[in-house]
């Protein structure tokens, strides 16, 4: 298959209709933050056993396309052998990897980030392609303040996550294209609106500067929210009001998705913003779906606790959660909902 074909079809199969993407893919310190606030030691093991919950959940490819591992679960196996990529692919789920290596500041940018990982990225590709991976993920970072991000932040992270997509696209892997404007601080959400229209010119000028094919990109982008410490909160109607107008402006109709990362909302409220979202822009050119991982997996984490006797009151919840963001991702999710679980 030419590298072409290759992406058109990853395409294929990631975006679907009441479908979204599992991001399974934290770091080994995340992880391990994520497993201790419910009381479960981070080892080898237990990772292997979570990402092994999840992957294994009946019935949970009717509502994933796609899940987003880290390097370490690429060559782990499910209970009975299978390697857990394949156990994804047999699901219906197309596996993908994280690629990136996290962030350092930036020199002469107070405050700002920029990820690190370009360095030998090809050669890992080829690694990762060989253990099941069809996509990719790069994580840029943006701290708000009344001076972050800056103008030279918003250049350089733009021009990474051009580099990194170009790359990935040239070994016939689908890039996911991640500009995270984080949550922390109280900043409103018109600032939040602002940072995120240009940091999105930002990228898809360079994207077009690498020569990157947008038809097999796609987008991962924070909503338009008000600081985590703002108050009040914003009505999932506003945040659909102000994404939906930061992404008109800034994303070319060639684009087929965007998935939204959670970035901190609880469950409820990432799923009642995607649906609102999906409410107020029902024909937009691009899928609006999902790629959390907070959102979807922190249920999951509270039922299972670590105990071999909880797993399928976990997958349960993982199900549960993933059902109401594949019809929230369609404007179909009713708040209702949220109580028949325990029905
Ligand atoms: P959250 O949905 O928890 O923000 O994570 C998404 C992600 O993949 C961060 O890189």
């Amino acid at each position: 298959m030419s590298v072409q074909d290759l992406l058109a079809a990853t395409i294929r199969d990631l975006v679907k209709p009441g479908k979204g993407i599992l991001a399974a893919d934290e770091s080994v310190p995340t992880i391990t933050k994520r497993l201790a606030a419910v009381g479960i030691e981070s080892t080898l093991e237990t990772r292997r056993a979570y990402r092994s919950l999840l992957l294994t959940t009946p019935g949970i490819g009717d509502f994933l396309s796609g899940v987003i591992l880290f390097e370490e679960t690429l060559g782990q196996r499910a209970d009975d052998g299978t390697p857990l990529p394949l156990v994804a692919a047999r699901q219906g789920i197309v596996p993908g990897i994280k690629v990136d290596k996290g962030t350092v500041p930036l020199a002469h940018a107070a405050g700002d980030l920029v990820t690190q990982g370009l360095d030998g990225l090809a050669d890992r590709l080829k690694t990762y392609q060989a253990q099941g991976a069809r996509f990719a993920k790069w994580r840029e970072v943006y701290p708000v303040t009344d001076r972050n991000p800056t103008a030279l932040g918003i250049e350089t992270n733009a021009e990474t996550l051009a580099r990194y997509a170009s790359i990935c696209q040239e070994q016939g892997i689908v890039p996911i294209v991640e500009p995270e404007v984080l949550l922390d601080g109280d900043h409103t959400i018109e600032r939040c609106a602002e940072i995120t229209e240009d940091v999105l010119h930002a990228v898809f000028h360079a994207l077009h500067r690498h020569q990157v094919s947008l038809e097999c990109v796609v987008l991962k982008p924070s909503m338009v929210l008000p600081g985590k410490e703002h108050t009040p909160k914003a009505a999932p109607d506003v945040v659909a009001r102000e994404t939906v107008k930061v992404l008109r402006r800034t994303v070319p109709a060639a684009l087929p998705s965007i998935n939204f990362l959670s970035g901190g909302q609880s469950p409820e409220e990432a799923t009642a913003n995607l649906n609102a979202i999906n409410v107020a822009y029902p024909r937009a050119p691009w899928e609006l779906s999902f790629s959390y991982a907070r959102a979807l997996q922190e249920p999951v984490l509270a039922a299972w606790r670590g105990k071999r006797e909880n797993v399928g009151a976990a997958q349960q919840a993982f199900l549960f959660r993933a059902r109401l963001n594949g019809a929230a991702r369609q404007g179909r999710y009713q708040a209702q909902a949220e109580s028949s679980i325990r029905g």
